[in-house]
């Protein structure tokens, strides 16, 4: 079906299995040439490890929201130390615990959103204007990575939905394309290849308008009842629960309604692997690993064992599968 690709894409590999995430992402640097052979062998050489000191300095705040009727989840939450340091943000490191070392510097205010393309009304929400333009709501939604974990996490944010009817998206708007920041002096995955898996930036994803305007789909700015903190995505970030957790872009500045479809960072980098859609989808394999189940992240130890089976949708079905009637999901992935 798929064909195996050995281009940077590899780095999601490398992390599947948690216990060799350390070798196989430094072989994969070394195939790469990012890194030289005696580098390797320094065990403490990776670019990531002069900041290991730097304890949590970002602080967050609390937030006033709403509940939602997405609130009642059978779900178990996946505790708020793991959703905040476990992750993958590769502008601050391709390791799972980068992220939440090298961000905490990183400044989020002054910020500004703009929301632009073709729509009658563009306009731009800056740092405060991203909190109290519309009503902030906490929504429990299951985050499944394309690598096969998964968590649940308690987010806060508002309908993507009510911001493009605020702009009053015209006849051309077909599909939303969404940036990254690009700011290599804050972000050092941005101009240090060690760090930033030779992705290229600004980090770029893309909905269909039908798939944005989803009642489920959302821009986050808190979870666990706070404002974001930067290695999640601070100030602002977008969550498709039912799409791999690639879609769900962080520290977004730019929502751009476009009338093709836009090119994304993980698909440009290997389109045999990281479809546009990228839909969960339990009988849709990876070309190297099944998707067929994954590991939930819970109160467990690192490596506890807490394999469950993929749900089509990530469970999302009633509410999206609609979206994608008669469309062949084994192409569109
Ligand atoms: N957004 C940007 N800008 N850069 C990234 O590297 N990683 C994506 C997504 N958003 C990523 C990103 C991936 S692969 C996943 S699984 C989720 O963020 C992880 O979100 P979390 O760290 O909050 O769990």
């Amino acid at each position: 079906m798929l064909i195996k690709s050995k281009k940077s894409s590899e780095f999601l590999e490398s992390q599947v299995t948690d216990e060799t995430i350390y070798q196989s992402r430094r072989k994969v640097l070394k195939q790469l040439g990012f890194v030289g052979a005696s580098a390797l062998l320094a065990g403490n050489s990776l670019p990531g490890k002069a900041w290991a000191e730097s304890n949590s300095t970002f602080k967050t705040s609390a937030l006033n929201f709403k509940k939602s009727e997405y609130t009642n989840v059978p779900d178990k939450l996946t505790p708020e130390q793991k959703v905040i340091s476990h992750n993958n943000f590769y502008e601050f490191g391709a390791k799972k615990d980068q992220p939440a070392e090298l961000a905490q510097h990183f400044k989020v205010d002054p910020w500004q959103l703009k929301i632009t393309g073709e729509v009658d009304k563009p306009f731009t929400l800056d740092y405060d204007e991203l909190f109290s333009s519309f009503t902030i709501e906490e929504r429990i939604y299951r985050l499944r990575c394309v690598e096969a974990w998964s968590m649940v996490i308690p987010w806060l944010g508002f309908r993507l939905a009510d911001v493009i009817k605020k702009a009053q998206p015209n006849s051309k708007a077909k599909y939303v394309a969404f940036k990254t920041l690009h700011d290599p002096k804050q972000m050092p995955g941005q101009s240090n290849r060690y760090l930033g898996g030779g992705i290229q930036y600004p980090y770029i994803e893309g909905l269909r308008i039908d798939e944005a305007m989803n009642d489920l789909t959302l821009l986050s700015v808190g979870l666990y009842g706070k404002t974001l903190p930067p290695q999640n995505g601070a100030p602002i970030r977008l969550v498709t629960p039912w799409k791999y957790g690639f879609k769900s872009i962080k520290s977004i500045i730019e929502i751009k309604l476009v009338e093709k479809m836009p090119k994304t960072t993980w698909n440009k980098l290997a389109p045999n692997e990281y479809g546009f859609y990228a839909n969960v989808n339990p009988d849709v394999d990876h070309p190297r690993w099944s998707q067929a189940s994954e590991r939930r992240i819970t109160s467990g130890g690192l490596f506890a064992r807490n394999r469950i089976e993929t749900q089509m949708f990530n469970g999302y079905g009633e509410e999206v599968a609609d979206l994608y009637k008669g469309m062949n999901l084994g192409k569109y992935y």
